[in-house]
């Protein structure tokens, strides 16, 4: 395929803007699949996907577009639209030259909107603005144009108006994506060199990755390289996408497809890596920035003689999501088991029900909590933390107050937009999770955005569904990383009976450790449900005890009510009770369900 009939794209918009939608039209037109065949969202392979209705995991699709009399590759990246995804999105980005900026033209201008544009325009790509939806009876096509004016300095003209639904604009929009968006800077002659900018499991095919060829040619049967590992390969298939793997035998720089080599494991197939010939010396193509885990949780297997399959589940689901991080855990209640870190609530959801559904694997998730960080003292301390800064992964490590210097928590800043009506409202909801304001603009006549510096841990559990709910939907939100700052930090321990349960160990604002201790013991008083003894619950700040809540004993047993004798109904009461019990984990001789541990969190 000649380099300058290619064109390497993606569409990026807010959650629900259209893009899956879109894309789908997008193979529709090209004739990638039928318009008969009803599998709508083609591109959201994934079951929660489905299920959940968003794009989790960028999936690349390759489509020929007649132009003018010339066949031309385009290739497809989707993009996930969801703030905690903004790390894929930057990945598909990479392989891209241009993006589809998606606008809903109701909702118009949203918090995802802005980060994803900041995203391109940083990366020097060509942005098409595409409103969306026009054919809504509520669309304010004017609103919107004055809205990506005012934010972006687009002008009104340059903005393409299409129905992803019906289809309408959609041919014009795959016009303007051949004459606007530049081909790739692809050379032929040169050594090969590609990015491996995606990877995922294959169950019968191993890992596979998705990459953009660079420089070169690469053919089946060829040794490669990894730039990074240095290990070699052969490459065993390769292809493009269409919208499933298609094997082509070669592909050329400029082309976006698919290697199949044997590499085994999520370290071989790092996702950022530069691939070559083996035996060739070529540069490394620019990475790009590794996924930075804003949340971390213990994850166990419901039962230890599952530990093997679950880490086989992990290797495997962590190849398709390399952001997640992996360290070995050990907990005293709940065994053998790993600390996860991801890039935030929906993510760490997300993926514990991929490991649910696909690998059928049943797992215990400990209240999430965010990395905080503490600056010890002293020769001897030191050294047993390794240096003066001490990253805290698992609240039960926070060192004692005396070897401190200072504690620090990470901090984001965040973008909110929405209706000026819910100012006071806004204002208070981000003052009562410490926020500062930095910066307030109107993007229209009626709406406004938000920059605001917050703790991460005020924002991790529930910030946006409160945000939601005070501005009745109405209000987006994202955020950025912004480094870490002191601040004034104590552990809570959680006692059952007496007994220290590390899972629950947590770490919060002194200020807030009261209200926070109180929310935790009656959401565990909720949660656990009575057993044949009287149960305390207690959290203490050292060796002092702030809140207290008791689950009285449950006297009467299971039986008790069916006197007489049918033995059916009694074996169906055991029945259902044994299988309440598979849903608990024992600590001490407490019986606890195994989503109190995430619970406990939510207000
Ligand atoms: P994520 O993958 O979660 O980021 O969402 P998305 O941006 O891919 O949105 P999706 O394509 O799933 O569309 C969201 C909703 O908008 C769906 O209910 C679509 O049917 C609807 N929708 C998409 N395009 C149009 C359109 O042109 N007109 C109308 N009326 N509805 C549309």
């Amino acid at each position: 395929f000649p380099v300058e009939n290619i064109r390497n794209f993606s569409i990026i918009a807010h959650v629900d803007h259209g893009k899956s939608t879109l894309a789908d039209r997008l193979l529709e037109i090209t004739n990638t699949i039928s318009k008969n065949v009803r599998n709508l969202q083609v591109l959201d392979r994934l079951q929660v996907e489905r299920e959940r209705g968003i794009t989790v995991k960028a999936q690349t699709a390759s489509l020929f577009y007649n132009y003018n009399d010339e066949v031309y590759l385009l290739n497809l990246v989707d993009t996930p639209g969801h703030v905690d995804f903004n790390y894929e999105v930057s990945r598909s980005l990479s392989a891209c030259q241009g993006v589809i900026l998606l606008v809903d033209a109701n909702q118009g201008v949203q918090a995802q909107t802005v980060a994803n544009f900041y995203l391109a325009f940083e990366s020097n790509l060509t942005i098409l603005p595409v409103m969306n939806k026009i054919d809504l009876k509520v669309a304010k096509p004017d609103v919107v144009l004055k809205q990506l004016k005012n934010i972006f300095d687009i002008k009104p003209e340059d903005v393409l108006k299409v129905s992803a639904k019906n289809g309408t604009g959609v041919e014009e929009l795959l016009r303007a994506v051949v004459e606007k968006i530049p081909p790739p800077p692809a050379d032929l002659a040169k050594p090969f060199r590609g990015l491996m900018f995606d990877s995922w499991y294959d169950q019968y095919k191993g890992a596979v990755a998705n990459v953009a060829i660079c420089d070169g040619v690469v053919r089946k049967g060829d040794k490669i390289q990894s730039c990074n590992t240095k290990k070699t390969y052969e490459v065993q298939e390769l292809g493009i996408m269409h919208p499933t793997e298609v094997p082509t035998g070669v592909l050329f720089a400029g082309q976006v497809g698919y290697i199949i080599a044997n590499m085994k494991n999520v370290n071989e197939a790092q996702v950022g890596d530069t691939l070559c010939h083996d035996g060739t010396s070529v540069e490394p193509l620019p990475g790009f920035k590794p996924a930075r885990a804003m949340v971390f949780a213990g994850v166990y297997p419901s039962d230890h003689t599952e530990f093997s399959a679950l880490r086989n589940a992990l290797n495997r689901l962590t190849l398709n999501d390399s952001s997640v991080s992996v360290h070995v855990d050990h907990s005293p209640a709940l065994g053998q088991g790993w600390r996860l870190g991801f890039l935030g609530l929906l993510h760490m959801d997300v993926f514990n029900q991929r490991l649910e559904q696909e690998y059928d694997a049943s797992v215990i998730v400990t209240a999430p909590n965010v990395p905080y960080k503490a600056r010890v003292f002293g020769a001897k301390n030191l050294k047993k933390y390794g240096g003066e800064e001490v990253t805290i992964l698992n609240p039960c490590h926070l060192p004692d107050p005396h070897v401190v210097k200072e504690y620090l928590e990470p901090m984001v800043i965040g973008t909110i937009l929405f209706p000026d009506q819910y100012l006071s409202s806004v204002m208070n909801l981000c003052m009562e999770r410490r926020g500062e304001q930095v910066d307030q603009v109107y993007i229209d006549d009626t709406r406004l955005m938000f920059k605001v510096i917050l703790p991460l841990s005020e924002i991790v559990v529930d910030f946006f569904d409160d945000l939601k709910s005070i501005t009745s939907g109405f209000a987006s939100f994202d955020y950025e990383d912004h480094g870490y700052q002191v601040a004034d930090l104590v552990k809570v321990n959680i006692l059952l009976n007496s007994r220290d349960v590390e899972e629950l160990t947590l770490i919060c604002h002194r200020a807030r450790a009261r209200v926070t201790s109180k929310q935790v013991c009656s959401k565990l008083k909720e949660t656990i449900p009575r057993q044949l003894f009287k149960i305390s619950i207690q959290a203490a700040v050292g060796s002092k005890f702030i809140a207290r809540e008791d689950i009285p004993a449950l006297k009467k047993d299971v039986l008790a009510k069916c006197y007489g004798g049918d033995i059916s109904r009694k074996m169906k009461l055991l029945k259902r009770q044994a299988e309440g019990k598979k849903r608990m984990r024992k600590i001490g001789n407490i019986d606890v369900p195994k989503d109190a541990f995430i619970k406990v969190l939510k207000r």
